[in-house]
């Protein structure tokens, strides 16, 4: 096997790691030159959006970011990361809405490897990116391939008849997969900000190994989560006779920068199931559950009497009331109420793109972990559903994709997409989009 786990005893990063023979090898990534191919201005474009302001109690104006090693892979130079990791943020300073930097900002889809272009972007948006969203190659073992009206929506033609869309097959060895998607989390930690937040959608194939590097990279106290996505709601893929479980969800591992992030928790209406424990009602009609009160000192419950908040039952026993008209659900980390496309092909959104994710998984992303006004980045943006839900939202955004042809397709829904600002594409010289 050519990976294997390592424990480091001292230095800045102790734990459990994932190692493999080569993982500390300076990878061969140069910069991608770009150059801009078009500025697209989505027709129904209703007027120039204006990204508003967005402040943090914490400070105001431009934010001094410290200057990290720009490839930190070697050992001392992962002592760096793992040292610029423990720094806590005290002043975090996002640019306000009338600097130049902001007002000029284009979205940007650009066409190229995303190691290359990441390392091309570096000196120019370290610790400038605020969300990162990636939905890479799972190490499935296919290849997927793109039907050959895969530009349009059609719902019904089956993948796999077209150009390859894109490359999922690594070969027995889990490393060089392990090796391409750690070299490129490193580069996704130098240009997040301070305080953002990355999510990174995998699934079974290698999920568990690549949550090791995650921990590495970003540190284990800035792991938030673990979302089970439940694409199959219908159940698709209990094949009878297949021998185990339905291999139904996906995996979202969300990690912030540091322990300064900006998270708005969302809620989601009750289920008629949880509205049935509303039973009690006021003399109005105003229905309510009672709760056991809990750990309540005599003078809180007191108040709460005061208020009209405690039931009483028959027998005498005291409970909370928690009215039916205030009741929210919180979204927990199991998302089981978000259809993929494996049941809902016919979706109006659906392009056909292989893999391609919804984007009402995008839109609960975005919202919980990013303002109106910041910059959201894509760097395997497939069919472009992140782009789309961002510009939707009002967000900012930078999509990378390698391959030309989904790199159209993301072009087009986006030029479709209302509300969407003029946006530019970028790609190598020789390239034409
Ligand atoms: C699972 S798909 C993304 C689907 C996307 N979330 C959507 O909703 O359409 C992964 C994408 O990553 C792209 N990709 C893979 N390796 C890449 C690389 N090194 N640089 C840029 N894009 C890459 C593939 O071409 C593919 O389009």
């Amino acid at each position: 096997m050519a990976y294997r786990l390592a424990r480091d005893q001292k230095g800045p990063f102790q734990g459990v790691r994932l190692q493999w023979s080569g993982k500390e090898e300076k990878p061969d990534i140069v910069p991608l030159r770009l150059e801009l191919v078009k500025v697209v201005t989505p027709p129904c474009e209703p007027k120039e959006k204006e990204h508003p302001v967005t402040t943090l109690s914490s400070g105001q104006g431009t934010r001094d970011y410290e200057e990290t090693v720009p490839f930190p892979l070697e050992p001392e130079g992962r002592e760096e990361v793992q040292a610029s990791r423990q720094a806590t943020p005290a002043a975090l300073r996002r640019p306000a809405c009338d600097q130049p930097e902001f007002l000029s900002w284009r979205d940007r889809l650009i066409q190229g490897e995303n190691g290359r272009v990441m390392t091309a972007l570096l000196p120019e948006l370290r610790g400038k990116v605020d969300l990162i969203y990636l939905d890479p190659p799972f190490n499935s073992g296919y290849d997927f391939l793109l039907p050959p009206e895969a530009e349009g929506h059609n719902g019904q033609a089956p993948s796999g008849t077209g150009a390859r869309a894109y490359r999922d097959s690594w070969g027995k060895d889990l490393a060089p997969y392990l090796a391409f998607l750690y070299h490129r989390l490193v580069l996704m930690r130098e240009l997040l900000a301070d305080d953002g937040s990355l999510y990174l959608h995998v699934d079974w194939h290698a999920g568990h190994y690549l949550k090791l590097l995650l921990d590495e990279i970003f540190g284990r106290e800035n792991f938030r989560n673990e979302i089970i996505w439940k694409r199959d709601i219908a159940g698709k893929g209990a094949k009878k006779g297949s021998g185990q479980w339905p291999r139904n969800f996906d995996t979202l591992f969300f990690y912030s920068k540091s322990l300064c992030y900006h998270f708005v928790q969302p809620y989601r209406p009750l289920s008629e199931k949880q509205k049935g424990a509303y039973r009690h009602r006021e003399p109005d009609g105003r229905r309510f559950k009672a709760v056991q009160l809990g750990d309540y000192s005599q003078e809180s419950v007191d108040r709460l009497m005061t208020a009209g908040l405690i039931y009483t039952s028959s027998t005498g026993r005291r409970y909370k009331k928690y009215y039916l008209d205030e009741a929210q659900a919180t979204v927990d980390a199991i998302w089981d109420d978000i259809p993929g496309f494996g049941t809902r092909t016919a979706a109006r959104e659906f392009l056909n793109f292989p893999k391609q994710k919804p984007e009402a998984l995008l839109r609960r992303i975005i919202e919980a972990s990013s303002r109106e006004g910041d910059l959201v980045a894509d760097f395997f943006s497939g069919s472009g559903t992140t782009l789309v839900v961002a510009g939707k939202l009002g967000r900012r955004w930078i999509g990378v994709e390698e391959n030309p042809r989904a790199v159209e397709i993301a072009r087009k829904r986006l030029e479709g997409t209302a509300g969407q600002p003029p946006f530019e594409v970028w790609a190598a010289p020789s390239r034409q989009v």
